[in-house]
């Protein structure tokens, strides 16, 4: 299959030359001809499949048949993804000199306002700016856009989005197509349905594995106080073995992001860092230093974790284990994109390996235990320690955190709540998680000392019973004698 099958214009496929882009992808042959016949779409391919290009060139075919603005509405979850997706659409649509807007948080408003009251043709953009724009001017309408899409639609439709896309949705008219993509919306297939108003087309990739192919992936298993000399040491191994790779480190929270940033730079791993606490200008200079290569490593939060798409990076960093699996499945995807291979490397700890368990039952692939020397980590332990304690007491100085405290909480007393009150809602309801999760880790537990024993019972009938205390969590014999060690 070529792309002149596909119902695209020759304008198009010379452009895609340009960009070194000759074939179709699966999802690029499968969407794009029912995208051109006017029909609703949801696509669901793998990370790295091409899907943007799937959606802006039937886009940018049919507004060249038709040339008005505001034309379409791309929504995505982050800032740096809505700019990733703007230039896509710059370079495509540059033949018929396509105008794109992007609105964002973080950014000059009136600036953008100015910007959409001109009628650029496509607009990309972040829930929150947008409903923000819609809430306070009128000096443009989206009334009568051809297309709305939704990129990275599973996310977009999670709760934290909920009041923004309702405002939006309330702006756009009624007649329009509407194109759905993600690598992961099986569970949020029904919701997918109601936002697409015609029946839609509906195509996902069929894979066994949710992961891509030629993504390696593997674990390393330690205590949880040993977890970031692990980190160095993992590091150092992969750099030595592969001096031109390109990292990405994600944490779990904005501070550990920051600190995790200072402990690499201290140790003498260059580094820059991304996370929503940052001010978006410092946010776009770390990503294009990233991105051109000056600086090999990037350590992120999760706003790095869906959609970015920098084809130098072969290396993914878990500092933490995402708590929902298919959060696991967007950050390893910022590697092995487009056909290239590349590696993740996830750290485990004792308190992580139900979540290990949950991920590899969604992905359906199995990690490997990744090769480290106890050792060496050894060596380097007390450095590590040193370093990190230094890097939060500068964080502290700084009072890292403390604006985003007072805004959230000037925030709730807008809104008419009582601080105190919605923390203690807060509480309450994590306790409730977390008595849940540890419910069902110990369900799953005893679930597995049961086959266990089963199957020792089959195996050897005499002996059975005489070695039942051994620790249920399945793990190499190996790393048990490891961290029964420590
Ligand atoms: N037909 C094609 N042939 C080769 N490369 C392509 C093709 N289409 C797109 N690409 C390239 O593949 C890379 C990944 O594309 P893209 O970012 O659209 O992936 P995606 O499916 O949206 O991934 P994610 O789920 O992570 O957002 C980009 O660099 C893009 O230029
Ligand atoms: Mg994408």
């Amino acid at each position: 299959m070529d792309f002149a099958n596909t119902g695209l214009h020759e304008w198009l496929t010379d452009q895609c030359k340009t960009m070194g882009i000759s074939k179709p992808t699966e999802i690029q042959v499968n969407c794009i001809p029912h995208i051109l016949n006017d029909e609703d779409c949801i696509g669901c391919a793998k990370t790295g499949s091409g899907k943007t290009a799937a959606f802006a060139l039937p886009i940018l075919q049919k507004l060249s048949e038709d040339p008005y603005g505001i034309f379409a509405l791309v929504l995505t979850p982050t800032r740096e993804l809505a700019f990733q997706i703007s230039e896509q659409f710059s370079v495509l649509g540059k033949p018929i000199g396509v105008r794109v807007e992007v609105i964002m948080g973080g950014l000059d408003m009136m600036e953008q306002g100015l910007g959409l009251s001109v009628k650029p043709h496509i607009v990309i953009s972040t829930p929150g700016r947008l409903a923000d724009h819609l809430q306070s001017c009128d000096t443009f309408s989206l009334k009568k856009i051809k297309f709305l899409v939704l990129d990275e639609a599973d996310r977009l439709l999670e709760d934290d989005y909920g009041e923004q896309l309702e405002t939006i949705f309330q702006a756009l008219p009624k007649k329009r197509q509407t194109l759905l993509f993600s690598a992961t919306m099986t569970q949020t297939i029904k919701q997918l349905q109601d936002v697409a108003l015609n029946k839609p087309f509906f195509w996902q990739q069929n894979s066994q594995i949710a992961t891509v192919e030629e993504l390696k992936q593997y674990y390393v298993l330690m205590s949880a106080d040993v977890k970031d000399a692990y980190m160095m040491h993992v590091l150092d191994l992969y750099s030595e073995a592969h001096p031109k790779s390109s990292t990405i480190i994600f944490a779990a929270t904005c501070k550990y992001t920051q600190i995790i940033g200072m402990l690499c730079q201290e140790l003498g791993f260059d580094c820059v860092i991304l996370h929503s606490l940052m001010k978006q200008k410092e946010r776009l200079a770390a990503l294009a230093k990233f991105k051109s290569n000056q600086v090999k490593i990037l350590v992120a939060t999760d706003v790095a974790s869906r959609g970015l798409d920098i084809p130098t990076v072969d290396l993914i960093l878990n500092h933490n284990i995402p708590s929902k699996p298919k959060n696991y499945i967007h950050r390893v995807g910022r590697t092995a994109r487009a056909g290239r291979g590349g590696t993740a490397i996830s750290l485990v700890t004792q308190f992580d390996i139900q979540l290990v368990h949950d991920i590899e039952a969604i992905t359906n692939a199995k990690m490997a235990e990744y090769p480290t020397h106890e050792k060496e980590v050894m060596k380097i332990l007390t450095e590590v320690a040193v370093a990190r304690r230094e890097a939060e007491i500068r964080l502290d100085e700084k009072d890292f955190g403390q604006q985003k405290e007072i805004n959230r909480r000037k925030r709730l007393i807008q809104e008419g709540k009582d601080p105190e009150v919605e923390d203690l809602k807060k509480r309450q309801l994590i306790k409730q998680k977390f008595r849940k999760h540890r419910a069902k880790m110990l369900e799953n537990q005893a679930k597995l000392k049961r086959k266990q024993m089963k199957q020792k019972d089959n195996a050897q009938p005499s002996t059975s019973g005489s070695q039942s205390n051994k620790p249920e969590v399945k793990t190499s014999d190996k790393k048990k004698k490891k961290s029964s060690a420590k």
